[in-house]
């Protein structure tokens, strides 16, 4: 099916900008219904009109607080049908509220091989860890901050001499593919989130897809 799906970005987009070129070159049967942001000057925004997406700011200075302005940030949402969204570097917590009435429906790209490293500064936190192998990971949101169920990771050393810029831009460049070919996977029902957890391929329980160095789920 073509998968019908809104954007939440806070930055730069380079995430989205991977949906939107996949869309384009024929390789990702999806849509994009609308981009939205808590930033007027994320430059997400300005890529999502560059491609003549609808691009809406919601920002959280215009409502009394956190919880009404989720309420109207998933209000323009909704108004856009979307059957999947997407954060892709959306930087607000998301109450429960929202995330509850969306089972399933909602995923987010984080840049750590989840359950490491949680929150921000993740490539610092995996420097000042010690460890050998960083990556990311998409997982779907639930009200568990960056604790819900991971779909898909990806892989990459941590080199010696890494900073966390550099390791950054190891991990980002694997980020793109990732969440794309997660995205194929949803389109093509391969995973669920129900009552009873995580299905993929219909196997509860699943270990997370990891992708391979074609692009590729192993
Ligand atoms: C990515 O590293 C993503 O994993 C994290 O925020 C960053 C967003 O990058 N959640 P971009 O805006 O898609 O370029």
């Amino acid at each position: 099916m073509t998968l019908r799906i809104a954007v939440l970005a806070s930055g730069r987009g380079s995430n989205l900008q991977a949906i939107i070129d996949a869309i384009a070159a024929g390789t990702l049967d999806a849509t994009l219904a609308g981009v939205y942001s808590d930033r007027r000057d994320a430059f997400a925004l300005q890529r999502a009109r560059d491609a003549g997406i609808p691009a809406h700011a919601v920002r959280p200075r215009d409502h009394a607080d956190r919880a009404a302005h989720d309420a109207a940030l998933f209000a323009a949402v909704d108004a856009c049908v979307p059957d999947l969204i997407v954060c892709a570097g959306y930087m607000r917590l998301i109450g429960a509220p929202e995330v509850d009435a969306r089972p399933g429906r909602m995923i987010n790209i984080h840049p750590s091989l989840l359950p490491a490293f949680k929150g921000l500064h993740t490539h610092q936190q995996a420097l000042d860890a010690g460890v050998a192998e960083h990556g990311a990971s998409v997982h779907f949101v639930t009200a568990d901050l960056d604790g819900g169920p991971v779909i898909a990771q990806a892989k990459v050393p941590v080199l010696p001499g890494d900073t966390a810029d550099t390791l950054a831009a190891r991990v980002l460049a694997r980020e793109h593919p990732l969440l794309l070919e997660t995205l194929r996977a949803l389109a093509a029902g391969r995973v669920r989130l129900d009552e009873e957890g995580l299905h993929i391929d219909g196997q509860a329980g699943a270990l997370p897809l990891q992708l391979g160095a074609n692009n590729r789920f192993a």
